[in-house]
């Protein structure tokens, strides 16, 4: 539940907990009154704050006969603003209020430059917490936040709603990651598409393709990988319809649970792997955010989302190491390790994308490999892509609300590892090293004539302190809502 999002207009009677944004050197603060102003520069002066980027001043003080909560977040020069970064404070100044069990906040944002709608994204997503397998003694313990009073000129009520919608987009997405592969399965994450294409009012249309739909079809790739586990696999599409002129597909790996299959991971690896449909969460939360308020998109005329979503589980049927599978666009692959999944069940869905659906862009989002991890840790993504002017259009958006990533190359000499002495290539490189970009090289053998960009997601998709992030959601649906041209 997001907190209602109030504007205000003055702070006649402010709530306990203020956040208040301060460029460096602050003179005055807009909006704040005399007794706040003078506790405020008594407690700056003590903590030599300035306002500098990334200083923040956290105090309480008694008013009344009340303990009332300052909370200055440091902004630098103007100049120095990165939106990104403020928004993270914002998040991180409003989980500091949920912690000592605040339920109403006030905001005032004057200097920071932001739009509402980003303040409003911020505040929303900061008070997140994934608790729906926590008892009633902790929900009371943890009261969630209620009610959240922005100060902001400019503001308009549709700003306010894009910020709400977009936030409770990302935020769907992380529950869906957050919640374990006992509850998520294939037919969840379906039944979750099927949600959406309900709420949208007939804006967004869904189909899924079950096991036998897949196999006239020719995809043995994803079929391959689904073999190993008891519950049925669906191969997802949704649609929505925009008003430019190419057509763009959004897919997400969705491995509802990654063992690794045969080639069985060891329990240190494979405790997280519930996460491994974080991709498909992501355009999942995304279609959420089409279905709820339905905008115009102008750069494309058809939006699709793919999940290829199965199990990979070790079984009697599972596919084993050595087995050969024919993916879609009739590439035989040989299957010499089973762990390395994602990269198959892509395999098929770009190819539909590309040859069912005439994609003219395609964007995949995967926790591809863990080598992706090793080379970024989990602030990054990495990102490949055939088509520079692609990058580059996506670029400004993701810096905005803080997706952020490093681009890697897809270095063509080591796609000769990926030869098979058998079939028209294996699934894995030579070995551990460059094992991101092996995996996205890979890929690449399944797009054609696309303007593509694979995303791996593997390290930013969750953080250990913090469960899953919903990587992505915010900055394609920005993207796809403000791009007008191509
Ligand atoms: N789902 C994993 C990648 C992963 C690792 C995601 C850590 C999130 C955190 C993927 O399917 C995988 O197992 N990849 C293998 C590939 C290898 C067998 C070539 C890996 O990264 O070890
Ligand atoms: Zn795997
Ligand atoms: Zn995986």
């Amino acid at each position: 539940m997001t907190p209602n999002i109030h504007i205000r207009e003055t702070l006649a009677k402010p709530s306990l907990f203020l956040i208040i944004t301060a460029l460096q050197g602050y003179k005055q603060l807009k909006g704040i009154d005399s007794e706040i102003y003078k506790n405020l520069q008594v407690k700056a002066k003590k903590d030599e704050f300035s306002g500098k980027k990334g200083e923040t001043l956290h105090f309480e003080y008694i008013s009344g006969s009340e303990v009332r909560h300052i909370y200055v977040i440091g902004l630098g020069e103007k100049k120095q603003i990165q939106e990104g970064q403020v928004r993270s404070k914002i998040e991180e100044a409003i989980q500091t209020a949920r912690k000592i069990k605040i339920s109403e906040i006030d905001v005032i944002d004057e200097a920071s430059g932001l739009s509402v709608r980003s303040v409003v994204e911020a505040i929303s997503i900061g008070s997140y917490s994934f608790d729906r397998f926590m008892g009633t003694d902790h929900k009371k313990k943890h009261p969630s936040i209620r009610n959240v009073y922005l100060t902001k000129t400019d503001s308009t009520q549709t700003e306010i709603e894009k910020g709400v919608q977009t936030a409770n987009a990302q935020l769907l997405t992380r529950d869906l990651v957050n919640t374990p592969a006992s509850h998520m399965h294939p037919e969840v994450m379906l039944k979750h598409a099927l949600e959406i294409e309900k709420k949208s009012k007939g804006t967004v249309s869904v189909k899924a393709l079950s096991k036998s739909d897949c196999e006239k079809l020719g995809m043995g790739a994803f079929l391959g990988v689904a073999e190993g586990s008891d519950r049925p696999a669906y191969f997802i599409v949704l649609h929505y319809k925009g008003t430019g002129k190419k057509i763009l597909s959004l897919v997400g790996k969705s491995i509802t649970f990654d063992s690794g299959g045969l080639s069985l991971k060891p329990s240190e690896g494979m405790m997280d792997m519930k996460i491994d449909m974080a991709g498909g969460a992501s355009v999942l939360g995304i279609f959420d955010y089409l279905a709820s308020l339905r905008p115009q998109i102008h750069a494309f005329s058809d939006i699709y989302g793919l999940l290829p979503a199965c199990e990979n589980m070790p079984s009697g049927k599972a596919m084993k190491p050595g087995d050969i599978v024919t993916a879609l666009n009739g590439k035989t692959i040989e299957v010499l390790n089973t762990d390395a999944e994602g990269r198959l069940a892509l395999a098929d869905a770009l190819v539909y994308a590309e040859k069912n659906l005439k994609s003219d862009y395609i964007i995949d989002l995967a926790t591809l490999t863990g080598a992706c991890v090793v080379a970024l840790g989990s602030d990054l993504a990495g990102l490949f892509s055939n088509n520079t002017q692609f990058e580059k259009l996506y670029k400004p958006y993701t810096e905005r609300v803080g997706d952020i990533y490093w681009q890697m190359p897809l270095q063509q000499t080591y796609a000769k590892q990926m030869k098979s002495k058998i079939a028209d290539l294996k699934n894995i490189g030579g070995g551990r090293y460059g094992g991101a970009i092996t995996a996205a090289l890979f890929l690449q053998e399944f797009v054609e004539k696309a303007h593509w960009m694979h995303i791996d997601i593997a390290g930013p998709a969750h953080k250990d302190s913090g469960g899953a992030t919903g990587w992505g959601v915010v900055s394609i649906i920005h993207f796809l809502e403000e791009q007008k041209d191509l």
